[in-house]
């Protein structure tokens, strides 16, 4: 698995609790956008980096058994329960992945949480748009860590936390990875699929314990000493921080996540 993907060495069940907690946030918002977008029985669906899996089943239902739901994932440990069709998990690095010269091309296409971990994110894109059929959809989903803050906190807190935001966006950019990879997809997405473009910034203020907050506290328990490594904050503000995205009386900015999908001409 690739080291640059920054939960390569996390262990089994601590990283699938953490991609069912991204779930839980991110699934009702990404379906809705699908069904705004006209996802429909036929339909053929790729998405790439599908983690726990939980997108695959309704995909697959709304497709129907005309349709077909492709997922290309190079860590498949969480999605060895799904094998019907129209289902078919292709266990590989998308980067080095073609479909086959007679492919007809997908309706839809989608990224979420994937981009913004890979060196070169606009490059993964690029390929996916010539995966698209005409006229179909390029549906992308990626963080911007630098809106990330604390929300009315007592300044000690604020401090903590802001110290630990400085430090999630040092990890990414040590590792040559975008902290704001979010903010690039209205550029890039006029680029490759500029008909019908719409763009969403999706930036909730949440209580300690809220889905987005006990995603970021989940990835912090693994991430805690990487991100006193960094030298922006140390483990005493770590810990500070994964205490108040816990306590359901301080309030955080902590998963923001901008949004945009586009038609191919
Ligand atoms: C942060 S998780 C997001 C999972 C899921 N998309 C979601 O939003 O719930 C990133 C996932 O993408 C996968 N991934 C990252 N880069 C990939 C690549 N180049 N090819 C295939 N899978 C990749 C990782 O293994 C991981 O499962």
């Amino acid at each position: 698995m690739s080291q640059s993907y920054l939960f390569h060495d996390a262990a089994e069940a601590q990283e699938y609790a953490r991609l069912l907690a991204l779930a839980a946030c991110a699934d009702p918002l990404t379906l809705a956008r699908m069904a705004r977008i006209g996802l429909a029985k036929g339909w053929r669906v790729l998405e790439i980096g599908p983690g726990a899996g939980t997108l695959l089943a309704p995909l697959a239902e709304q497709v129907g058994e005309s349709g077909a739901v492709d997922a290309i994932e190079r860590d498949v440990r969480y999605l060895r329960d799904f094998t019907p069709e129209p289902i078919r998990i292709i266990a590989q690095d998308a980067l080095q992945w073609s479909p086959p010269a007679d492919d007809p091309g997908y309706d839809l296409i989608h990224l979420r949480y994937v981009l913004i971990h890979q060196a070169d994110g606009a490059a993964l894109a690029q390929r996916c748009a010539q995966w698209l059929k005409p006229g179909g959809w390029l549906l992308l989903e990626e963080p911007d860590f630098t809106q990330c803050r604390a929300i009315d906190a007592p300044a000690p807190v604020a401090h903590h936390i802001n110290r630990v935001h400085d430090a999630i966006c040092a990890l990414f950019e040590s590792k040559g990875l975008d902290p704001a990879f979010g903010q690039r997809l209205p550029n890039l997405l006029r680029a490759l699929t500029p008909d019908s473009l719409v763009v969403e910034n999706h930036a909730p203020i949440v209580p300690g314990g809220a889905p987005q907050a006990e995603v970021m506290a989940l990835s912090a328990d693994h991430l805690s000493a990487a991100y006193a490594a960094t030298g922006y904050c140390n483990l005493e503000n770590v810990e500070e921080y994964r205490h108040a995205l816990r306590n359901p009386r301080l309030w955080t900015l902590p998963l923001p996540t901008v949004a945009a999908w586009g038609r191919r001409n």
